[in-house]
């Protein structure tokens, strides 16, 4: 077989609760009480005659009612006797919740992001180290190249949110390798690439140093990205799970590799490199509707269950990846793993494979394998309506909250309150006025 598609590999779904150092889960309890002498140590003893092995307790006038004070507990999971303890709590006072760490949400719920820094906590759990290769990878018994995958591993994981991406001076053998993936490419795109992929393109040449015989720098397509879009990259050291991969998608962050495939075989890499990320998957970053639609995936993962997790990551490969789309009567590609492939950009337009319209319902289930072309491709209608249609989806998944991203501060909002609630009327509030007002104008215009 000529080459195998250049994908993110589907990994471990599972998420990552909050830990102590034990390994245990933390559990944080909310819990209001008349304000009154002794009423916490009335509480405590309660956790004391348990043996809960309490971290952190924390104090405030309750804003939930009059007259009452709040506590907030932090104790370990591991403790025997916190079911059994919180039952009895729960007798004493007249309003108790828990909640993780980061607040609002259920202790079962999966733990996630809600700042775009915590995406550093991802760096360590990833899920194999850039230079641990297998014994069937092209660079496997090559020293030079081994060490090579461990340079751009270390800049991966040493690196931090809100710093630029080190710039990397690749070697000539390294240059050479992308010359060759990027001169086959590009004389597909126009004929098969999407029309906001040819669009884009362009200016990737222009402002990001595009060309044969350069390997752009990560943070110059980051830069340019963020200039469009909002978009950004961020270097992985190697595989992250699908739950974290997702959550960094919210955030309008992209996970990239730095490094490039071994140049014994330029044309098949058993794993995302950095001719898949740059040709496959930034251009449309660079996408208003594109960048709509692969953040919608990244907030329906936040605090999804796990099997969920795997329907959207299902998705995101058959979109994201391996996406097809109708423009003007014709069928064109806007799938990173295709856009990125030679053989399987002309495969997946040949009469050879199935294509059904994307249907998040259908396609979050669809098998599909990983190491040959795909049997079957999805088409959207559009990025829209892609987007709406999984937006649609995301509600049918069992979370006790709304997400929204707040642009501004690049934080994760839970929407379960009645001040939120507020927040975000007024918001959109000004938003329509700005919508009613230009339009005025526009027609003004136009008139
Ligand atoms: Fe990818």
């Amino acid at each position: 077989m000529e080459e195998k598609p250049y994908v993110q590999r589907p990994t471990r779904v599972s998420g990552n609760y909050i830990m102590d150092q034990t390994g245990a889960e933390l559990v944080h309890v909310i819990f209001s009480m008349k304000e009154s002498v002794g009423c916490l140590a009335e509480a405590l003893k309660v956790f004391k005659d348990y043996n809960v092995n309490l971290k952190k307790i924390e104090s405030r006038s309750s804003k939930r009612f009059e007259n009452d004070y709040e506590f907030l507990v932090e104790c370990s999971s591991a403790s025997i006797g916190l079911d059994r303890a919180l039952e009895v709590l729960r007798g004493m006072t007249h309003y108790l919740k828990i909640i993780s760490r980061d607040g609002g949400q259920d202790a079962s719920v999966p733990w996630f992001p809600r700042k775009a820094k915590d995406l550093d906590r991802f760096a360590n759990h990833i899920l194999s180290y850039g230079s641990e290769l297998d014994s069937d990878h092209p660079g496997f018994t090559d020293p030079v190249y081994r060490a090579r995958r461990k340079y751009f591993a270390d800049l991966a994981y040493n690196y931090k949110h809100c710093t630029p991406i080190p710039r990397v001076e690749y070697t000539e053998e390294e240059v050479k390798t992308w010359g060759v993936v990027f001169k086959e490419l590009v004389k597909l795109f126009p004929t098969h690439a999407c029309a906001e992929y040819n669009h884009i393109f362009p200016l990737m040449v222009e402002n990001c140093g595009y060309r044969e015989d350069n390997i752009p720098q990560l943070e110059d397509v980051s830069c340019f990205l963020r200039d469009c879009t909002g978009f950004t990259l961020r270097p992985t050291a190697g595989l992250l799970s699908s739950r974290d991969f997702l959550a960094g998608l919210a955030f309008r962050v992209f996970h990239t590799t730095q490094y490039i495939r071994h140049h014994s075989k330029p044309k098949y890499t058993p794993e995302p490199d950095i001719c898949h990320e740059l040709m496959g998957h930034a251009p449309l970053f660079a996408d208003p509707a594109f960048a709509r639609f692969s953040q919608e995936i990244g907030l329906a993962s936040l605090g999804a269950p796990d099997e969920y997790i795997e329907k959207l990551a299902t998705c995101y490969w058959f979109t994201v990846e391996f996406g097809l789309c109708k423009q003007a009567g014709q069928v064109k590609a806007f799938g990173a793993g295709l856009l990125s492939s030679y053989g399987e950009l002309q495969y997946c337009l040949s009469d050879k494979p199935e294509i059904r319209a994307f249907d998040p319902y259908k396609t979050s289930v669809q098998a599909y394998p990983i190491t040959e072309y795909q049997p079957v491709y999805y088409l959207a209608e559009s990025f829209d309506d892609a987007q709406r249609k999984l937006r649609e989806f995301a509600f049918s998944i069992p979370r006790p909250f709304m997400v929204h991203f707040n642009a501004y501060t690049h934080n994760i909002e839970i929407i379960d309150s009645k001040s939120q609630l507020e927040h975000l009327a007024r918001d959109i509030e000004n938003e329509m006025q700005l919508l009613v007002e230009s339009m005025k104008k526009v027609n003004n215009l136009i008139d």
